[in-house]
């Protein structure tokens, strides 16, 4: 059970003046219970390809399927597709439209048909994992602080269930609290066995929760693998735009000084690894 991106072309206005090609044989994949992240600069590519993973947006050139249900395949099946993958928009504007912030998560177990009585019931389950109170039911979304408002977009895409969760720059907007309280809700999903596509440009944030990491640059996959394995390449090859986070960094310095430290995230890890070496 996986999202397969298979070696995916995305050319907006093809064969205009405006042509641009945003992505340019990008693969991954994503099973259900993983945390993916996808980080990149801006125009790397990092939103058309998260619209491309439930089918919003449909490859110029190569394959996207779902649990094995291709794109390409009739409308119903496009259908489920969407269903199976939730997208948290970059912008919560892009996807806020109710006059109530309960018709808005309403919508979309209402779309797929979750019957009448059990609305209120996936409404309020929505509210309280993204970390909102049954207060905010009544309010207008629209006058949300920031933070708000992407909570609602959240819900409203949690509501339906998803399988997989692609969010689009979530934190972005977020404090320090309102970060560490949506990574908390990730990795409960995570755990339940949803796939998560988690895309920003802070890899600072991607190497310490995510399985594996896609690094995009100019539309191409540059790096994919798993957080120690992207921090390794990194400490060979910088990738312009991304900005190595102060811990690895260091530990990549005491280790051309002849330290015998690993390259990690992980401040305690590193802690531990100094406290080896001075001791020996
Ligand atoms: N709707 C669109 N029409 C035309 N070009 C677009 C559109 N959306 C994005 N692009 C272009 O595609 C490239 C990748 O954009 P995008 O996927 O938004 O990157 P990112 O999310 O990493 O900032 C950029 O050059 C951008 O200008
Ligand atoms: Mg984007």
């Amino acid at each position: 059970m996986s999202i397969v991106i298979d070696n995916v072309t995305h050319i907006y206005h093809r064969g205009t003046p405006l042509e641009t090609v945003a992505l340019s044989g990008v693969s991954l994949v994503v099973d259900r219970g993983e945390w993916v992240s996808v980080v990149g600069h801006t125009g790397s590519g990092k939103s058309t390809l998260a619209q491309h993973m439930n089918a919003l947006l449909l490859p110029t050139e190569g394959h996207v399927s779902v649990d094995g249900v291709g794109v390409e395949e009739n409308r119903a099946r496009l259908r489920e597709i969407r269903r199976k993958v939730g997208l948290v928009f970059q912008y919560p504007e892009q996807q806020i439209f109710e006059e109530t912030v309960f018709e808005e998560i309403a919508f979309g177990p209402r779309n797929w048909g979750v019957p009448k009585d059990e609305i209120p019931e996936r409404v309020t389950e929505a509210l309280l994992l993204a970390g909102l109170g049954e207060t905010f039911k009544g309010l207008s979304p629209f006058h949300l602080s920031g933070g708000e408002k992407r909570r609602v977009a959240i819900a409203s895409v949690l509501a339906v269930r998803p399988d997989y969760l692609v969010l689009d720059e979530p934190t972005a907007g977020l404090d320090a609290s309102g970060k560490r309280e949506l990574c908390v809700l990730l990795r409960g999903l995570k755990q339940k066995g949803t796939g998560i596509v988690h895309i920003t440009h802070d890899l600072e944030l991607a190497v310490s929760v995510s399985d594996r990491i896609l690094v995009l640059t100019g539309g191409k996959s540059r790096l994919w693998g798993t957080p120690e394995v992207i921090l390794e390449e990194l400490m060979e090859r910088e990738v312009p735009g991304l900005v190595m986070p102060p811990v690895p960094l260091f530990s990549g310095r005491l280790r051309e000084l002849g330290m015998d430290v690993p390259v990690t995230w992980n401040a305690k890890t590193l802690v531990s690894a100094i406290e080896r070496c001075v001791r020996k």
